[in-house]
This record gives C-alpha cells, structure tokens and sequence, in this order.
C-alpha cells in the first residue's frame, strides 16, 4: 500500500529522541519533510543532521518547550512559513512514566500539575496552533501519543495514567471539533517501547536485581500477547499509517500498540 505521504510537511514533537525521533525518522522515509521539535538545540540539530542524511528528506530542527504557548506558536510559525503548509502534527514530547509518583502522602501538586501542563495541555497547545494551517488546506491529520497506562492503573505511577487517560477525551473533542475540516485525530498508545534509553535501563535493572539483561527483557516481553518488546521503530510504523491520507476511516479513537499488552478487553 502506498501510503502517499510524499512530500506532506509534518512536525513530530519530542523529536530529539526516542519514540518521535524514531517516528520522524519513519515519516521522512515515507517521503514527508519533518520538522522536528524538543527542548534542547544541540540533541535537536544533531537528529535532524542524522535523519535527514539518511532520507535525502528535508528535516529542520525548531525548538520549543511545549509547555509554552508563545514557543508553540513560534515553532508552528516557523514551520509555516518554511514549507507553506503543515499536514501532519505528532504530539509526543513528555517525560516517559510521568513524573507525579505515590505513595499519595508523597505526590506534589507541582509534578501533577507540570505532567499534565506538558502532556495535556502540551498537546492541546500544538493542535491549537497546527489547526488553521490543516483548516486553511481542508486536510490535516493528527496523532496524539498516549500511554497504556490511560488503561491501567500503573500502581504509583499516578500521572502518568491520569495524563493518558485524559488524551482519550482530549483526542475525541478535536476530531469531532477539526473532522468537518478533513481533518482526524487519533491516540497511539505505546506499552513498553525498545528506544535508546532501554539498554542502559535494562542493564541497570539487572545489576540492581542481580540478574541478567535476557531476564529484564523476558519480564518486560512476557506481558505482551507477542511475548516481544515493540520497538519504537514499529510504533513509527503504525503512526506512519495514520498520518497517511490512507487512515480516513478511522477518527478520535484510541488505539494500543503494545504488542498486545495486558488482558482486558476494549469495546
Ligand atoms: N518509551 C516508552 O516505553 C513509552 C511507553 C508509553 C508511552 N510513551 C510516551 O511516548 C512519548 C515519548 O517517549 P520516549 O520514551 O521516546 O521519551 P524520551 O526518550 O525521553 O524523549 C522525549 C522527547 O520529548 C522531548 N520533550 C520532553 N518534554 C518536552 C517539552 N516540554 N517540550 C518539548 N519537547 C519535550 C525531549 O527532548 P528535550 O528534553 O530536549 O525537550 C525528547 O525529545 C511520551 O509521550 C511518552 O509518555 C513512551
């Protein structure tokens, strides 16, 4: 299937690494110009230097802390004027696991409010500034990146599910709010993803458990339906097929590609 993303503008916030550099990166090899988004411009210049070289694709590195809405609209600003159209937005820059943790004598407003500040209202933000942009060309598409803990409570890991789970209501809203407009919006929710960060993790993990990194691995996998660790190259699969104008069908939906994670059902 030709997924015609050639040559679509995209912006994949949370770029710098990880999951969304792992989703420009995909993006990019489908044919789309990426700008790529994070807070610090060394970590930025350098994966846009390192995707574009290896996809002949044009990808600019604009930084901006998503939490503020005069960066965001910059950065949006930017990009617009760059390419003169913007097709694609990826809302994933936050902090992996959520940053509020219990137990709940322990959990300090500030962390609550700061996760969901940079992952709800973060998302929000950049939906808001990308939408005139996608109005103005009757075409847009948006990919929301959740959690699996929107799903589950994650034990103490408190705002990391409130977060997630808060992006299902958001993401619901602006497809209803941008879908007379050609517009759809969806939610991808990672499980527990192989990026860079995993290794050392995994390593970590094993020398304070004294055992070894195939046994961390095997823990992680085994809760998967696949009994394998998704990598975040494959989750950039299934983002790539939403931002194609092939996905019509499907809008404000929350879909889960976590290898089959967990065992409850979803109607
Ligand atoms: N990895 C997993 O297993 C997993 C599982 C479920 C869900 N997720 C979700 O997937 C997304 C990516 O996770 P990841 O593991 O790839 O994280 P990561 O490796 O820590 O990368 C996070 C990216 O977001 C950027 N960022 C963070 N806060 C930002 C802000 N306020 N404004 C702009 N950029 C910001 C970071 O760069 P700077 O620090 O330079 O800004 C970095 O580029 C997150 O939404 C996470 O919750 C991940």
């Amino acid at each position: 299937m030709d997924l015609e993303l050639e040559n679509k503008i995209a912006i994949v916030t949370g770029a710098s690494r990880g999951i969304g550099k792992a989703i420009a990166r995909e993006l990019a090899v489908c044919g789309s110009d990426v700008v790529v988004c994070a807070r610090n411009a060394e970590d930025l210049e350098l994966t846009a230097r390192e995707v574009s070289e290896e996809t002949g694709r044009q990808v600019v590195p604009i930084t901006a802390d998503t939490t503020s809405t005069p960066q965001v609209e910059s950065m949006v600003a930017q990009a617009a004027q760059r390419f003169g159209k913007i097709d694609i937005l990826v809302n994933n820059a936050a902090a992996p696991g959520g940053i509020a943790r219990g137990p709940l004598e322990t959990i300090s407003d500030d962390d609550m409010l700061d996760d969901l500040n940079t992952k709800v209202v973060g998302y929000l933000r950049c939906a808001r500034a990308v939408a005139p942009h996608m109005i103005q060309n009757g075409w847009g598409r948006i990919i929301n990146i959740g959690g699996l803990s929107a799903r589950n409570s994650s034990g103490s890991n408190v705002s990391a599910g409130v977060r997630n789970s808060g992006l299902v209501n958001l993401t619901k809203y602006l497809a209803q709010e941008l879908g007379p407009s050609g517009i759809t919006v969806n939610l991808i929710h990672p499980g527990a993803t192989r990026t860079e960060r995993s290794g050392p993790a995994y390593e970590e993990q094993a020398r304070r458990e004294g055992i070894t990194v195939e046994q961390v691995e095997a823990r992680v996998a085994a809760n998967n339906a696949t009994k394998r660790i998704v990598d975040a190259s494959e989750l950039a699969y299934v983002v790539a097929f939403f931002a194609s104008p092939r996905s019509i069908a499907i809008s404000g939906e929350a879909i889960a590609a976590g290898g089959g994670a967990g065992t409850a059902v979803h109607h």
